[in-house]
């Protein structure tokens, strides 16, 4: 019989993808993904620990499903990813219900520690981290293993093509959840986005920390690539018809990856270029070797090569010793640079980091009160954003359609919702005219266009 696995993502695309290996994984030693966490036989927690609210979320999960695995005790319990990279032997103290410990190194062989955990009461913890690791040549890539089949994954997909990271931002605990930078070969990365286009697949996201040191450090014998390069030979597949990537560091951004804009038709529109704070002060403690005077030059850059890009942002307030000033220097970002959107967060410490040793911690409230103002000032920029994009001219690739309505989204990643019937499926392009903007997705219509 077909066991059913429930698995929860938490936190960035990484771990989105990493879950879908696992369940492609899963589906070859006989379990189909399940929507219902209380009937599953496995229930799988691929976590995040990037910020404490993050690892909170996993926390109070855990603590839900132990009084479910009480009700349902033959019921396995895999912690996966980040979390359980961090905490390791110490997660079973805490959570003596969980059967699996999973670190985001071992998640590719996830087959031998199921069978492992089976009709046994002893659970496992797979954590090792190696500086040999190498991401798996040909990851599997077929339809998701889930019913019914998500619409969204037929036609775009997400591409791991690094893991790791070597910058060692002091607030930042990726470096020691997901290891040294290794990047995948070209040969491979072009492979299975080729294998995903001949599935039907139109739009692919490369995913790495930080894509623009890819191919540094190559995995295993290759042909020395740059990303730039990489986003050339992935264009050039036939039938790929929208490419989008993340994450990018501003030290690292180069003119060549900024010409890449001009110069793939496919690349859309869209660029994810963390500042995290607007005062180089700030800037230095965070380890972050730029000035906001490079990153302003840069984002110059980006902007004469694609007048139409939609620039996002990652912004920390309340890092240790942020003055008044400093989150005033933050806001000045803001209003030169008038991002888009932004993923703005309080500073909180994580285990091993420099700044939990830095002096000059940030209060609670000092932290909620900047937060807030920024977030509020950003919602009225973003809305600004959108509004001019009203009465212009949008293709879209449609994402969902349902009888008397449709929604797609643009090269920029905004949502746009249309109140019409459409004949086209999710996956297919289409121009449509912007007749409303929101703070977060815009509307459009096509009837009158024809
Ligand atoms: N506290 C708050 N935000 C953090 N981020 C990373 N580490 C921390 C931390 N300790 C944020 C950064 C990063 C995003 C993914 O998460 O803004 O770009
Ligand atoms: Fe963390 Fe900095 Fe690496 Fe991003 S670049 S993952 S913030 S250490």
């Amino acid at each position: 019989m077909v066991k059913k696995v429930f698995i929860k993502t938490f936190g960035c695309q990484m771990n989105e993808r990493d879950s879908e290996i696992m369940s492609q994984i899963l589906s070859t030693h006989g379990y189909a993904e399940s929507h219902d966490m209380e009937s599953a036989d496995l229930v799988i927690l691929n976590t995040c620990t990037i910020r404490a609210k993050a690892e909170q979320k996993v926390m109070s999960m855990l603590g839900a499903l132990r009084k479910i695995k009480v009700q349902r005790p033959g019921m396995k319990i895999c912690v996966a990813g980040c979390v359980a990279q961090q905490e390791g032997d110490h997660l079973l103290q805490r959570m003596p219900h969980v059967d699996l410990v999973l670190g985001t190194q071992n998640i590719y062989d996830l087959g031998t520690y199921i069978d492992r955990v089976a009709g046994t009461d002893r659970p496992v913890v797979a954590t090792t981290m190696s500086k040999a690791f190498r991401i798996p040549a040909f990851l599997p890539a077929d339809r998701k293993n889930s019913e019914p089949a998500d619409e969204l994954y037929s036609f775009k997909r997400f591409v791991t093509i690094m893991q790791g990271c070597d910058n060692y931002c002091s607030y930042c605990v990726v470096p020691y959840t997901r290891g040294r930078e290794i990047s995948r070969r070209a040969q491979d990365v072009v492979e299975e986005v080729r294998k995903l286009v001949a599935q039907g697949v139109r739009e692919v996201t490369l995913l790495g920390q930080n894509v623009n040191s890819y191919g540094r450090k190559l995995n295993g014998t290759a042909l020395p690539c740059t990303f730039p390069e990489l986003l050339h030979q992935v264009a050039e597949i036939r039938g790929l018809q929208r490419l989008r990537f993340t994450t990018s560091h501003p030290k690292d951004l180069s003119d060549e990856l900024i010409g890449c804009f001009r110069d793939i038709a496919i690349l859309c529109p869209q660029f994810h270029l963390p500042v995290q704070s607007g005062s180089d002060a700030v800037l230095k403690r965070m380890n972050r070797h730029y000035t906001i005077a490079n990153y302003l030059e840069r984002v110059e850059a980006l902007f004469s090569c694609r007048p139409d890009l939609a620039l996002t942002t990652d912004i920390i307030v309340g890092f240790p010793g942020e003055t008044d000033d400093d989150f005033a220097l933050t806001m000045d970002l803001l209003e030169r640079v008038r991002f888009h959107g932004s993923f703005s967060f309080k500073y909180s410490d994580r285990p091993g980091v420099r700044s939990c040793d830095f002096d000059g911690k940030i209060s609670e409230e000092v932290k909620s009160e900047r937060l807030a103002i920024f977030q509020r000032r950003q919602d009225e920029i973003s809305l600004a954003r959108n509004s001019a994009y009203v009465g212009s001219l949008l293709e879209i690739m449609i994402e969902r359609t349902s009888e008397n309505a449709f929604q797609g989204r643009t090269g920029t990643n905004h949502i746009v919702h249309v109140d019409e019937k459409t004949d086209l499926a999710p996956g297919d392009l289409l121009e449509v005219e912007i007749v409303h903007a929101g703070q977060h997705s815009l509307k459009g219509k096509v009837d009158s266009m024809h």
